[in-house]
């Protein structure tokens, strides 16, 4: 049995997408979602899944408590959806490489510290550009830099808004994201 850990600080719909991929998969189990949000949407939808979850506020993110609850699921694969917090080292030291996260542009345009969301998407229709995208990498100790795992393209079109750009974006987001976890996890 292979387990996953997802750490998000949003709604969830990237969590909800790799749930519902796995959830005929008998190898595969999300074993705990964590947010460092209380009011997240993602632990509402942890709770009516039936999946452990648990609160880590950014103050407690590196500690060896946090640390220990997440080492005690034995996670092949630690995965970002939509989580805004930057991932203390002794995580990153405890995981390497099997970290992994999810940007809404064509990395290395529009990432680093504070690009996340819609601010992603305005800088994308302010610098005019004709696609976008998503990008799925491995993490290290620079925001959105690591190891690209994949990127798939979508047309930015006339006319369009933060709004609509997201929600071309977060249809390659669900497609991907899963498949490329699963993919990961049969080469592990
Ligand atoms: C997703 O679009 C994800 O790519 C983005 O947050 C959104 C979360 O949506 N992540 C970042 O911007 C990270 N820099 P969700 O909560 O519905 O999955």
């Amino acid at each position: 049995m292979k387990s996953l850990i997802i750490f998000a600080s949003g709604r969830g719909s990237n969590a909800q997408a790799i749930l519902d991929y796995f959830k005929e998969n008998k190898d595969v189990v999300v074993s705990l979602i964590v947010s460092n949000k209380s009011n997240a949407g993602v632990l509402e939808l942890a709770q009516s899944a039936g999946i452990p979850h648990a609160v880590i506020p950014k103050a407690e993110w590196n500690t060896e408590a946090s640390l220990q609850l997440i080492a005690a699921h034995q996670p092949s694969i630690i995965i970002l959806a939509g989580f805004l917090l930057k991932v203390p080292e002794s995580l990153l030291a405890a995981f390497p490489g099997r970290i992994i996260n999810i940007h809404p542009a064509l990395l290395p345009k529009h990432g680093g510290k504070g690009m996340w969301g819609h601010h992603v998407h305005e800088a994308v229709l302010a610098a005019g550009d004709s696609e976008t995208g998503i990008t799925i990498h491995r993490i290290d100790e620079v925001y959105d830099r690591g190891e690209i795992l994949l990127q798939a393209r979508c047309p930015v079109l006339a006319g369009d808004n933060a709004d609509s750009l997201a929600a071309r974006v977060l249809r390659l987001e669900h497609f991907y994201f899963p498949r490329v976890i699963d993919f990961l996890l049969k080469s592990s």
